[in-house]
């Protein structure tokens, strides 16, 4: 159902000025700091008092840091928050403070936590078809006949890891000849990725494909690979989602053969949509955003605008 401020959501007036806030998660990683950059490079022209903070990987930090800004008054909350469950208070809490909120890149449990109810909408992609579309390609391309899988899952409990995993492990449960034989987290993050490919292999030596919830922890396990005398991309697919400049680099030498868009470039859209809201538009609970894919046919068009 479509939501505009009439249906009892917080109310947003229109004018030249809003306080803003933006809550990130963590910085640790290409990504975050693109998305980060967006809501500055955004702020100016969308008449933004934009205070943001960094919550350094800490779900509790990312409540406190929103609790703050609730003090601090803001106008609209921009929030993505970096778990399910534990970011539930941040949006309950910004409801009853009369403060719209998005959530921007990820959501919280729906079961709990509604959009149009709790909070005003979603902007983001679709996970669990980033995953499905992550593992139709690495169908299409694996060149060997048995496929024996480590998934390296983002941070637990976080919607994209649990989003990019079902997409993915479905897809792959209706195939007798792909076989996942390890599914661990590493955080989202690039060394997290690689000890933990490291210990995988240990396990695992027969490994041939590996699918990283995210391209930093793609990159970390190309180097695990590496230091452990595999070839990737010639003996081991390694396949992905985001879109960054280091991944995109990867597939252009041969190291990655895919990953599926994830853009982190959401300051533009925040600014619409807000605006729309402000203006009394209807708005979607989920204001989807659509992924392109990245391969060695395109790669090499598109690293000049990647991060
Ligand atoms: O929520 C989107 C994910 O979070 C990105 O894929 C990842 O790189 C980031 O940390």
């Amino acid at each position: 159902v479509s939501v505009a401020q009439a249906d009892g959501l917080p109310p947003l007036e229109q004018k030249d000025t809003y306080t803003v806030g933006f809550a990130q998660m963590e910085s640790n990683n290409p990504w975050r700091i693109a998305e980060t950059k967006s809501f500055h490079d955004t702020a100016e022209s969308c008449g933004w008092n934009l205070i943001a903070t960094d919550a350094a990987g800490s779900a509790a930090k990312q409540v406190a840091d929103v609790d703050s800004m609730i003090a601090q008054g803001i106008d609209v909350l921009f929030l993505p928050p970096r778990e399910e469950k534990p970011l539930i208070p941040a949006v309950m809490k910004a409801r009853a403070a009369g403060i719209p909120t998005f959530l921007i890149d990820r959501s919280v449990d729906p079961a709990v936590a509604k959009p149009g109810e709790h909070f005003v909408s979603f902007l983001g992609s679709d996970f669990i078809d980033q995953g499905r579309r992550v593992a139709e390609w690495t169908l299409e391309n694996f060149e060997g006949e048995q496929g024996i899988i480590v998934e390296l899952e983002g941070t637990t409990g976080s919607s994209p890891a649990n989003d990019r995993r079902k997409g993915f492990d479905d897809v792959m449960a209706q195939h007798d000849n792909m076989t996942i034989v390890a599914s661990q987290t590493g955080d989202f993050a690039r060394d997290m990725g690689r000890q933990v490919m490291e210990t995988l292999l240990q396990a695992h030596p027969d490994v041939n494909i590996v699918y990283a919830h995210n391209d930093e922890m793609a990159i970390g396990a190309i180097q695990a690979l590496e230091l452990a005398g595999r070839k990737p991309g010639e003996d081991v697919l390694v396949v992905s989602i985001d879109g960054t400049r280091d991944a995109l680099q990867a597939i252009i030498d041969g190291k990655m053969g895919v990953t599926v868009e994830s853009s982190p470039f959401f300051g533009p859209l925040a600014c619409e949509v807000m605006n729309k809201y402000a203006a009394g538009e209807t708005i979607e609970p989920w204001v989807q955003v659509q992924d392109r894919i990245f391969t060695v046919d395109n790669a090499a068009e598109n690293i000049d605008a990647a991060y």
